[in-house]
């Protein structure tokens, strides 16, 4: 069913790119009256693609609503589902516009040349576009919500039109070639001049419109594989690297045929029609030769509209090792960024030497290009880091309480005898083993991605550790995993004080909690802005408590929210007082980020991102946070540049 419905769609995407391009050929390379052979080829082709293009559409919408409905084919045409995809959704307004603009297409084909006005070219170049540019509506870009899904629709029309007006123009091009190569054996002047300037004028359309291409791909690339992981990691990922890939091929036949090609239609050469012809010969071949890569890629356009985008899937990462750019320093940025622009411009010069057929210079190009790949592999390589297949997995399991307490009694009943009750690497088994066990609190277990964890904790690790996959299922694997980032965090926050941090900050899992009768969550609560957590380990001073409300009250309209906890078990939280009631798993996860010695308070700067940036405590030597304090850290947390949102890690 997928296959049909894949093929549905690229018949459908090459038929109506086809449709338009033979009018954006007319307008803008043609530009006048097509003589009368070639103008009836261009009308056959334009019919043919039309009909292609009706009979495709309407297999899609049937096999599309089988698909939703999950009926059969014969069911969506029979019980209806066709038609209730037609009239109440958006794929189903998108296509009926369609159909209308299509037979407002087959009206313009069918009037003789006579009855047609002499814009007519333009009017189906707009019928042509429009029909092109609304299928941007039955792809992701449609899909995606608020303000980054329009910004995303208009790169997939910009897309495709651009397509149209150069892919679509490939084969009227071929046809124009083939018209003259027969009408003008002998190459008469007048004749080479013209084709000459037909040649010149498609290219313009071409360089323009690839141009457009590739603002509208990257745009789109951004949103719906937006990392390398997802990139090279995914099915998504690799048919769109093919994709590009066949469009780097496409764009090297263009340059042939603008750089090499049509130099050789020049007055000077033209004389002999020997060479005029063979040069004819070779654009028009390559125009096909583009042409039919152009169907390898609509037919990759075809298979990625129906997959989920990288983004959505877990990318299983293929190389054993991945690049960590925050292990740079500065400098070796900028080196690498040096080379990086040095190299795209060594490869643009390499490329069009070869296509221009400077085979010397293109050469010194290739040469400067692989020096600075060479530049740029010695600089990356201190940033090179194991990795494994699941390293860009995100967490199954949110990052919250509920997951973090469970991961307790697993790591308990499963770690602890090896790597210690608090996760030191000192637990009763530790000495008889070849290996210590590593030390799970320290910071350095935020070097490693929770996917990395995950192998380890799946498979073991250094042939001492066993792999757990066979006995914990992958839920139980990350609950685990989130308890001991959780504890890493809580310690790795012990160290921090008044001065805002900008290090990699350790992040407070998510908990629920009441006031009043309503439930709210730290996350929803994040989404507002920064917040001070304050833990009390019992009921708090009453004057303390008159503080902490003057400072919420201070806070209220700019600034942090307050949200003030007991975490004893016994505790009856004084409602009045402003606190909240913590939910029982969170009183008992939350207790990581305090430590014995801190007295009866912590607070707890969180940035939106729910990481600790700043610490204070009863015991320490300013005492527990006031309201200057508070101001002041308040503002650095504003100061710091935003948190580079991991866009593999967002959960749905
Ligand atoms: C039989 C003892 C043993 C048990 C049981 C064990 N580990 Fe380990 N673990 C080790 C040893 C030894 C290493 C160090 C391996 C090395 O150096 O390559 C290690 C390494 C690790 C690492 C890598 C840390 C790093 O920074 O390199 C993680 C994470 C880890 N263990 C987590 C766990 C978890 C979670 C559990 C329980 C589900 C667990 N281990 C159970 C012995 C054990």
């Amino acid at each position: 069913m997928d296959s049909l419905l894949i093929a549905a769609r690229a018949v459908h995407f090459a038929a109506t790119i086809s449709v338009a391009g033979v009018f954006a050929f007319l307008c803008f390379v043609i530009r006048a009256e097509a003589p009368v052979p070639l103008a009836r080829r261009l009308r056959w082709l334009a019919v043919a693609s039309l009909a292609l293009a009706a009979l495709s559409g309407a297999a899609w919408l049937v096999l599309l609503s089988a698909r939703i409905s999950g009926e059969g084919f014969t069911a969506a045409l029979t019980r209806g589902a066709a038609a209730t995809v037609l009239l109440h959704t958006r794929f189903g307004t998108v296509w009926s516009l369609r159909a209308g603009l299509a037979a407002a297409l087959a009206v313009l084909l069918a009037l003789p040349a006579r009855w047609r006005g002499k814009g007519w070219r333009w009017v189906g170049l707009a019928l042509g576009a429009a029909l092109l540019g609304l299928l941007g509506w039955a792809g992701h870009g449609g899909a995606t919500p608020g303000r980054p899904g329009e910004l995303h629709l208009a790169g997939d029309i910009v897309h495709l039109l651009a397509a149209g007006a150069w892919v679509g123009a490939l084969v009227p091009l071929a046809l124009a070639l083939a018209e003259t190569g027969e009408a003008e054996p002998g190459g008469g002047a007048a004749g080479t001049g013209q084709i000459r300037a037909l040649v010149w004028r498609f290219s313009v359309l071409a360089a323009v419109s690839v141009g457009f291409l590739l603002a509208g791909g990257i745009v789109n690339t951004w949103f719906l594989a937006g990392t390398v992981p997802a990139l090279i990691g995914t099915l998504y990922g690799r048919l769109l690297l093919a994709k590009i890939t066949l469009f780097v091929a496409m764009v090297a036949f263009g340059s042939v045929n603008l750089l090499r090609m049509s130099p050789r239609l020049a007055p000077a050469a033209a004389r002999d029609a020997g060479p005029l012809r063979a040069a004819l010969g070779h654009l028009r071949r390559n125009a096909l030769v583009e042409a039919v890569l152009a169907a390898l890629v609509i037919g990759l356009v075809a298979t990625l509209g129906i997959l989920p985008p990288g983004l959505h899937s877990e990318p299983g990462w293929p190389l054993p090792f991945r690049i960590e750019l925050a292990l740079l320093s500065p400098p070796a940025v900028a080196v690498l960024a040096l080379a990086a622009a040095l190299a795209a411009t060594f490869a643009v010069a390499a490329a069009a030497s070869a296509a221009a057929g400077h085979y010397r210079r293109a050469a010194i190009a290739g040469s400067g290009l692989a020096l600075c790949a060479l530049v740029a592999a010695l600089v990356l390589r201190p940033a090179a880091q194991p990795a494994y297949p699941t390293s860009f997995y995100a967490p199954a399991e949110p990052y919250a309480a509920a997951s973090v307490a469970h991961g307790a009694r697993l790591y308990a009943e499963n770690c602890a005898l090896c790597h210690g009750r608090d996760g030191k690497g000192d637990g009763p088994a530790a000495a008889s083993l070849p290996r210590r066990p590593a030390d799970l609190t320290a910071p350095h277990l935020f070097a490693h991605t929770p996917g990395d964890l995950f192998w380890w904790v799946s498979h073991g690790k250094g042939g001492v550790m066993p792999g757990f996959a066979p006995v914990m299922n992958p839920a139980d694997r990350w609950d685990v995993i989130n308890f001991i980032r959780a504890r890493a965090a809580g310690i790795l926050s012990r160290t921090l004080g008044a001065q805002v941090t900008r290090a990699i900050a350790p992040r407070v899992p998510d908990f629920a909690f009441e006031t009043g009768h309503t439930q709210h969550t730290l996350d929803r609560l994040l989404s507002h802005g920064p917040v001070l957590v304050v833990l009390f380990t019992g009921p708090p001073p009453p004057a303390r408590l008159a503080q902490l409300q003057a400072l919420r009250a201070r806070f209220a309209t700019a600034g942090p929210a307050l949200l003030i906890l007991d975490l004893d078990p016994g505790g009856a939280a004084p409602e009045a007082a402003g606190m909240a009631r913590v939910e029982p798993r969170a009183a008992a996860i939350l207790p990581l980020f305090r430590s014995p010695a801190d007295g009866g308070e912590t607070d707890l700067l969180l940035d939106r991102a729910g990481e600790v940036r700043a610490r204070w405590t009863a015991a320490s030597a300013g005492g527990p946070v006031a309201a200057s304090a508070l101001t002041v850290a308040t503002e650095q947390i504003r100061e710091l540049p935003p948190a580079a949102e991991s866009h593999a890690g967002h959960v749905h």
